[in-house]
C-alpha cells in the first residue's frame, strides 16, 4: 500500500505530532469537536470492553477512554505519533488499560480476527486521508473487526464547511483548479500545503458504510453550525455563561441534517448487524 496519498499523509503527520496532540483542546472552537465526540461516545459505547482506536494519532481518545475504564488498542500509520502516545499514556498512568500500540493501516487490519472489538473508533479524519478504494477497504476492515451489534464511530472532514469557510479563510483558493476538484469530487491535493484530504458530504459517508452490513445509528455535526472559529472563541471567552447555554443548544441541534453537513467534522455512528 504505497500510493502517493499515503506517502504524503505519513510525511505530513510525522512532522506535526505536537500540533495533533493539542488540536482538540487548543481553544473553545476545537474543543467542540472533542466534547461533542465524547458526548456521543458516552451515549453509545457499552459500559466496558475492548476498543480499537484506529488512526488514533498521538492518543488523545485512547487516554480519555482508558481513564473511563476501557481496554484499548491504539493503531496509527505514523510511528512518531505512537512514540509520543507511549509517553503520554505513561504520564497519564493508564499503561495497564492500553493493551497494544501498533503501527499499521486502517486498510489492513489483518492482525485482528473478525469480531474482536466491543467498539471501534476512527476519529478526526483518518478516512479522509485515503483514496476512494482505500476508504472502502478501511470501512470494510473497521466493520469486520467489530463484534456483532457493536458500534463503530467514524469522523471525517466535511465538504460544505470548506465552502462556508472559503470567503473568510482562503478566498484566493477559488482561483485555482484544485478548488473545483474539491467541489466536484471532494479531493484536495493542497491540504496543509502539500497533503491529501478527501472532504465528505454526509450522504457519501453514509453510502460507504451502507455497502457493509451495518445500520446507521446517528450522524453528527461535531462543530455544530458552521460559525467562524475566531467568532466562536471570542464568544466563549467573553460570555462564559452564555457559552454554557450555547453548548446545550449545540448538543440539541448537532444531529439535524443541515447542521451535520455544514460542520467541519462529521461523525457517523453505525452498528454492525
Ligand atoms: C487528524 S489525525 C486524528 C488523530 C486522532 N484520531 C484524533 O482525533 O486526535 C488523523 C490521523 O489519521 C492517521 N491516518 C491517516 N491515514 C491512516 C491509515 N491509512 N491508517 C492508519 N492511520 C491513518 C494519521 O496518521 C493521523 O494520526
Amino acid at each position: 500500500m504505497k500510493n502517493k496519498e499515503i506517502i504524503i499523509t505519513k510525511k505530513n503527520y510525522s512532522n506535526n505530532v505536537k500540533q495533533e496532540w493539542t488540536r482538540l483542546v487548543k481553544d473553545p472552537y476545537h474543543e467542540l469537536e472533542f466534547s461533542t465526540t465524547l458526548y456521543f461516545l458516552k451515549k453509545y459505547l457499552p459500559k466496558r470492553g475492548l476498543i480499537l482506536d484506529a488512526g488514533g494519532g498521538p492518543g488523545r481518545y485512547t487516554i480519555e477512554l482508558a481513564k473511563l475504564g476501557y481496554d484499548i488498542v491504539l493503531l496509527d500509520l505514523v510511528e512518531e505519533n505512537l512514540e509520543f502516545a507511549r509517553k503520554q499514556i505513561k504520564k497519564s498512568k493508564v499503561e495497564g488499560k492500553v493493551k497494544q500500540i501498533i503501527q499499521g493501516s486502517i486498510t489492513d487490519l489483518s492482525e485482528f480476527s473478525n469480531n474482536t472489538f466491543d467498539a471501534v473508533i476512527c476519529l478526526g479524519g483518518p478516512l479522509s486521508h485515503n483514496t476512494e478504494e482505500q476508504r472502502q477497504k478501511a470501512v470494510s476492515e473497521l466493520v469486520r473487526v467489530s463484534k456483532k451489534n457493536s458500534n463503530i464511530f467514524t469522523s471525517v472532514m466535511g465538504k460544505y464547511a470548506v465552502l462556508l469557510n472559503t470567503p473568510s479563510g482562503w478566498p484566493e483558493e477559488v482561483e485555482l483548479k484544485n478548488f473545483y476538484n474539491i467541489i466536484e469530487n471532494g479531493d484536495d491535493y493542497r491540504w496543509r500545503g502539500t497533503g491529501y484530504c478527501h472532504f465528505f458530504t454526509s450522504s457519501e459517508l453514509e453510502d460507504i458504510f451502507l455497502r457493509e452490513k451495518v445500520k446507521i445509528i446517528d450522524k453528527v455535526g461535531l462543530e455544530g453550525l458552521n460559525i467562524d472559529g475566531k467568532v466562536i472563541n471570542k464568544f466563549a471567552r467573553n460570555f462564559p455563561k452564555a457559552w454554557k447555554n450555547w453548548l446545550d443548544i449545540h448538543i440539541k441541534i448537532c444531529t439535524e441534517s443541515f447542521v451535520v453537513d455544514s460542520s467541519s467534522h462529521i461523525l457517523i455512528i453505525t452498528k454492525k448487524l
